[in-house]
């Protein structure tokens, strides 16, 4: 059961319960699935916001603080914070708790950038600006670029590592 609820076109937010079948070997949800519901999260947000097909062309830093239990409600919260001419930077945070208690534990938080594609030449295309309004997008937003900043010695550090 997936429950999505839509606020404003920069913002969307999933709710589901993690289930048996998310398991890994010791008994909680295993991080892949949670990986998987992060691109989830964040593939709905940037085709939300461009109105066309949506690919993940980088994500940063994944790193998780608490477990999620099975039978957990999970929350993913994705919103735009940053775009350029054909990407999108949405920030991913995923909280669960048990169903009949009221407060979320965060449990992990990433920024993932997505490329709107055009379907049609298979080449990146152009996306709506992200204007922000609020200080909270603003900081977000200059979050976005810091990381941008941070991620071009990160890129330089492993491109040896990396043949296209
Ligand atoms: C997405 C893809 C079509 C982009 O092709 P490309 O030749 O790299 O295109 P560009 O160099 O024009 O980059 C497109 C955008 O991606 C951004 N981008 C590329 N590498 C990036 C990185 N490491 N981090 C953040 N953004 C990145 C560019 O900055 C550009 O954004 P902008 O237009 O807003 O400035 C191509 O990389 C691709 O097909 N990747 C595989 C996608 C996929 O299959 N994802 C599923 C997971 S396997």
């Amino acid at each position: 059961m997936l429950v999505l609820k839509i606020e404003n076109k920069n913002h969307i937010e999933l709710q589901f319960l993690s289930e048996p079948s998310d398991i890994n070997f010791g008994g909680k949800v295993h991080g892949g699935m949670m990986m998987k519901w992060i691109d989830q999260a964040a593939y709905a947000c940037a085709v939300q916001w461009s109105e066309t097909y949506c690919v993940t062309v980088y994500v940063g830093g994944i790193r998780f603080y608490n477990p999620v239990q099975i039978g957990h409600l999970v929350k993913m919260n994705a919103r735009i914070i940053y775009t350029g001419n054909t990407s999108m930077h949405i920030a991913v945070d995923a909280f669960s708790k048990p169903v009949d208690k009221n407060k979320f534990v965060k449990n992990t938080h990433c920024v993932i950038v997505f490329v709107a594609m055009d379907t049609e030449t298979n080449k990146p295309k152009t996306v709506p600006p992200f204007i922000p309004k609020t200080d909270a997008e603003l900081a977000m937003n200059h979050y976005a670029l810091r990381l941008m900043e941070l991620r071009k010695s990160i890129d330089e550090e492993m491109s040896p590592y990396i043949s296209r």
